[in-house]
Formats: C-alpha cells, structure tokens, sequence
C-alpha cells in the first residue's frame, strides 16, 4: 500500500515541500505519496481526525498550526517541547508523535555553509523573535553558542523569548549598535522576503570575520545577504534550512537519509506549476 506523507498548513499551495519529497519519493523509488492538505484554523481537528483514518506515515506541520497541533497528538518529543512546535509527526504504529527538525534544518544548513561553526558561534545576534527564532536558538545553544542576542520588532516578544531561553535581548531601535561585536548575524524576520519590505540594517557595522545568516529563501539572495557579500564577509542562504529540515522528515518517516545536492537545489529553485489542492 502507498505510504501517505503530505502537508497540513494555511495557505500551503506556493510551499516547495512537495517538490522536494516527490524528489526522493522517486530517486528512491518508494511507493509513497506527499500531499498537501490545506486546513484553515477551524477545521485542524476535522483534519487530524481524518489523517488518522487514513493511517498517514507523517505529516508535516506549517502556520499557522505548528503549535495548535499538539493537542491531537499522542506525544511529543524532547527536541518540539523545547522549541514549543511540531513541524513533522510520525506514526509510529497508529501512535501520532510530534517532532520538530527545524532545528536540525538551521544547524545542518550552517554547518555546510561555514564548516567549524566554533568561531562563528562567540556572539550571536539574532533579528526577530517568531517560530524560526525559536527553532535557532534552540539549534545554537546545542551547538554551544554561549552568547546570543536578540532584537525585535516588538519589544515584548524578545523579552519573552529572551526570558525563556536564557539570551539577551535589546531594542529594535538600537539594532546597528549590536554588530560591531557580532560573530554571526541572522535574520529570522520575514524582511527582505519577496513582498515584504527591506529590512534596515548597517553590516558596514559587522567585523570582517563576521558571517551574516538569513533565513528567507526567496529571493535567494536577499539585500541582506548581497550587501554582506558586497562587503566580503561570508554569508548563507536560507534555502539549506528548507532543505534539511525535509532531509530529517523524511528519513523520520521513510528511514533513509536521502542526499541534499546541488542538483536538488536547483530542482527547487525552478518555477513549478501551482499544485492543486
Ligand atoms: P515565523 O514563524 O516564520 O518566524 P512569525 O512568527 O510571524 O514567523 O515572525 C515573523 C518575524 O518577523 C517577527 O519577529 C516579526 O516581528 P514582530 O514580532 O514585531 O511582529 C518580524 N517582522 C515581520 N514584519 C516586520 C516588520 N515590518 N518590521 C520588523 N519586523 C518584522
């Protein structure tokens, strides 16, 4: 019988997560499925009900439902208490588990990118304080980050974060005034994302052997990302994290580890044809 994985999420229709699970779905030659399943705030239960009536393999979890989703599920493990999400959940034999690998996804994606993360991890600073800033963080404490700050927006989400995680936090307002002890700098906010406004900042700021982070994907190469490069210091794409945290889905509900290449990624990166739903 065809094992059923697919996506739960509003909207879901533009996500690239079918593309890349159909691509080891078929480089593996496994008699699986990946399908989107949109589902408005309302109806989660109706659908999670129905998720399990079909015996589904794993799901994976998107917004607005990353956090709304534990209340249907059998467990959840270690690595999404922490986070406080559930973005992948396994069926193991009828029991419905939440993960989390967005964690997984940060982490790999740097490492690939800067390889000893070591140097990179002394002075951490972190814009925005949503669902990815909370995956991140948890990803570079593990990793050994000892000092993290965070700025944001809205002042109260930081301090509420920074509270619960332990870091630093320091007002939107004076973000410039962070880089210039910076080792690493990230962008978790959705600025500079197609459609969204800039986001403003001075990497002139940044020390030269500072690397700079954004997590948006499209555009690729965000403004963020080419004044950083402009200015020679090393900067990583937010694609990888996309790419990762499918890479430990899968393998979570498929038991293989199937390969992140360049080849995917330009798979990815190609205009696809909307899904229908
Ligand atoms: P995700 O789960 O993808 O992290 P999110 O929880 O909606 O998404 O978080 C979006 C982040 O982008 C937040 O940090 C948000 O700041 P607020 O907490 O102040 O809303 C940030 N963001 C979005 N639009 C912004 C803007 N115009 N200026 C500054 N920050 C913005």
């Amino acid at each position: 019988m065809t094992t059923l994985t697919g996506l739960i999420g509003y909207p879901v229709s533009h996500s690239k997560s079918p593309c890349i699970q159909a691509y080891w779905i078929a480089q593996h030659q496994l008699d699986a499925d990946y399908k989107l399943f949109t589902t408005a705030p309302a109806r989660l239960r109706q659908t999670m009900l129905h998720m399990r009536k079909k015996n589904v393999a794993g799901l994976n979890i998107t917004v607005p439902h990353k956090q709304a989703v534990i209340e249907y599920l059998d467990s959840v493990d270690d690595t999404a208490k922490r986070i406080g999400a559930v973005n992948t959940v396994i069926n193991k034999n009828g029991k419905f588990i939440g993960s989390n690998t967005d964690a997984y996804g940060f982490i790999t994606n740097l490492k690939e990118a800067l390889g000893d993360l070591k140097p990179y991890l002394k002075n951490v600073v972190i814009l925005g304080a949503g669902g990815a800033t909370r995956a991140a963080i948890v990803a570079l404490k593990d990793a050994g980050a000892s000092n993290i700050t965070l700025t944001n927006r809205s002042g109260e989400k930081a301090q509420g974060l920074a509270d619960e995680f332990h870091v630093e936090h320091l007002p939107w307002s004076v973000r410039n005034n962070l880089l210039a002890e910076a080792t690493l700098l990230i962008n978790t906010t959705s600025l500079g994302m197609e459609g969204q406004p800039e986001l403003s900042i001075d990497v002139s700021l940044l020390p030269a052997s500072a690397a700079v982070h954004d997590i948006v994907y499209a555009p690729l190469e965000t403004e963020l990302l080419k004044s950083a490069r402009a200015r020679g210091l090393k900067i990583v794409d937010g694609l990888g994290m996309l790419l990762y945290q499918a890479q430990k889905a899968f393998e979570l509900w498929h038991g293989i580890l199937p390969e992140v290449t360049p080849e995917l990624r330009v798979h990815v990166l190609e205009p696809s044809d909307e899904q229908p739903e």
